[in-house]
């Protein structure tokens, strides 16, 4: 699983986010303000990715602080290392690793972020204890999940699911479909003052042909990979008639995704 994980997403590296439509953008940005970071504070962001909580997050600590980016995917750590050196942001150090078990220095950091990372990981309470361990007391943790995905989105990667072979192993989003279920993870390992927030963001889609493009852009890459290649066009036909459901008023396609925002404290 980890294997695939990190195959998808290397292999999304390239295109994850540079296609048009803002999705993990403005909600990294708002993990990142959420999570507070403070000038010369030192943060660990894992899962990184391509850096939409790292960069805000490396802006945020300023050249006095450091931010540590650790992802499995060895195409989205180049991707951030270079994008953070074109930035100036010479705080930032990426890596390739493993956001289940930090190869990091205990106790040394200030603030932990995981942007939309806790459902891939195998033993989810088991990571949440490592990420406490990285903090020093009183360090904070800020993480995202998914509270409510689209209907109409959902409702379309089933039609496309219908045309793979097998059932694909997917991350286990249902794990954290409510605040509770996060709570209860943080607090079993020792998190204290767990808090949630939910934002709901709009993502637009200039068309059919974008919106395919996207899927293949992040996670939803793993379902496509796995379309047989005789049933791609069709695939792609049935997704085209079920995404006229999210046509709007203004003829744009658009989704709506609700996301949970926690906060919590190493005692
Ligand atoms: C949905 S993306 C989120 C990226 C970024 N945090 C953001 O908000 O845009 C999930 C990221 O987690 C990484 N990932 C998944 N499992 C991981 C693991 N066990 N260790 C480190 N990174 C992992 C993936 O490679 C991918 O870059």
């Amino acid at each position: 699983m980890k294997a695939a994980v990190a195959g998808v997403f290397d292999r999304s590296a390239d295109t994850y986010e540079q296609l048009g439509p803002e999705y993990f953008g403005p909600m990294g940005r708002a993990l990142a303000a959420r999570a507070a970071p403070r000038p010369g504070e030192r943060v660990l962001d894992l899962g990184c990715g391509r850096g939409h909580c790292l960069v805000p997050l490396a802006e945020a600590v300023g050249p006095q602080g450091r931010v540590v980016g650790i992802d499995l995917a060895p195409g989205m750590v180049a991707a951030t290392a270079d994008d953070a050196r074109r930035r100036g942001l010479s705080q930032v150090d990426v890596r390739v690793g493993d956001a289940a078990e930090p190869a990091v220095e205990p106790g040394s950091f200030d603030l932990v972020t995981a942007g939309f990372v806790i459902f891939f990981m195998p033993d989810p309470a088991a990571a949440a204890g490592a990420w406490l361990r990285a903090l020093r007391p009183g360090g904070r943790l800020a993480i995202s999940t998914f509270n409510g995905q689209d209907p109409n989105y959902e409702h379309l990667m089933k039609v496309v699911g219908a045309f793979l072979p097998q059932q694909q192993d997917r991350p286990r989003f249902e794990l954290f479909r409510t605040a509770e279920s996060v709570t209860a993870v943080l607090d079993e390992v020792g998190f204290q003052d767990v808090e949630h927030e939910h934002v709901t963001f709009e993502t637009r889609f200039t068309g059919p042909d974008q919106w395919w493009e996207w899927i293949g852009s992040h996670g939803g890459r793993a379902t496509l990979e796995r379309l047989p290649e005789d049933r791609v066009e069709d695939a792609r036909a049935a997704a085209y008639e079920a995404m006229e459901a999210a046509r709007t008023p203004d003829g744009a396609l658009a989704i709506y995704t609700e996301v949970r925002y926690t906060t919590a404290r190493r005692p």
